[in-house]
């Protein structure tokens, strides 16, 4: 079901929107904490997160103790490859906290079999994630769900393995069942390579084939102005 595309708030650099993303993370996190005990979390892969994840490792009022880490996709390597959007959040973030290993719930990449890896992360998914961090591709791809993939059609299996026109080309993503379920999405998008397909994916007409971004609606789109630039053509940002 494609509803309207949310709330979209524009930043003046990336480091404003990065500052705005973590705090929105905390603000969220502590708020579910406070009705349902815990947070379940979702990181987005790809390099614009990162400076938030930053921020978020100083957080002091963030409830790590009681949240649950995810990830929306993985590269099909092993976790210390520069590769890996788990690799790369340990970095940014994980190495600077003590959140019980538990807690953190990463994709196999290094498994040879995706499939096998794709469906033991499928099992150990939460029915909704609290709140879901998400990335966009210049092609309109998130997660690593990307145009024309038959992924875009999955409605039953929660995890599967694809083929990627990006490298590299072996994944594991999220599939629009888990994009759906989500409590509260939070997408990220950053410079002006972004500015078209986050005009497609917000007022484009509805083709998920071609804009697997439009899958996530309602969203919260926190833009900087460069990734706003289309966008401020044609709504009165
Ligand atoms: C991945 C990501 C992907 C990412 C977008 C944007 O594994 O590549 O999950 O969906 O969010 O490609 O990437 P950047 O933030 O690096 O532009």
């Amino acid at each position: 079901m494609l509803s309207g595309p949310g709330t979209i708030v524009v930043h003046d650099t990336p480091e404003a929107l990065s500052r705005d993303a973590a705090a929105r993370i905390v603000a969220a996190a502590r708020a579910t904490v406070e009705t349902r005990g815990s947070f379940t979390l979702a990181l987005a892969g790809g390099g614009t997160p990162l400076a938030a994840y930053r921020l978020l490792a100083g957080a002091v009022e963030m409830p790590w103790a009681v949240t649950q880490l995810y990830w929306g996709d993985e590269r099909c390597v092993p976790p210390d490859d520069a590769e890996s959007n788990y690799g790369a959040a340990r970095r940014a973030l994980l190495d600077h906290l003590t959140v019980p290993p538990a807690q953190v719930h990463r994709i196999e990449g290094e498994d040879p079999d995706p499939h096998a890896a794709a469906a033991r992360y499928a099992a150990l998914l939460p029915a909704r994630f609290d709140l879901l961090l998400l990335g966009i591709g210049e092609d309109g791809h998130i997660a690593s769900l990307f145009p024309g993939d038959i992924a875009l059609h999955e409605h039953t299996r929660r995890a599967v393995a694809v083929l990627a026109p990006k490298p590299p080309p072996r994944r594991i993503t999220i599939t629009p069942p888990v994009l759906a379920a989500a409590r509260a999405t939070l997408v990220l998008a950053t410079g002006a390579a972004k500015a078209s397909p986050v005009v497609r994916a917000l007022v484009g007409d509805i083709n998920i084939d071609e804009l697997p971004a439009q899958l996530v609606r309602p969203a919260t789109w926190l833009l900087d102005r460069g990734a706003a630039r289309e966008l401020a053509r044609v709504l009165p940002l």
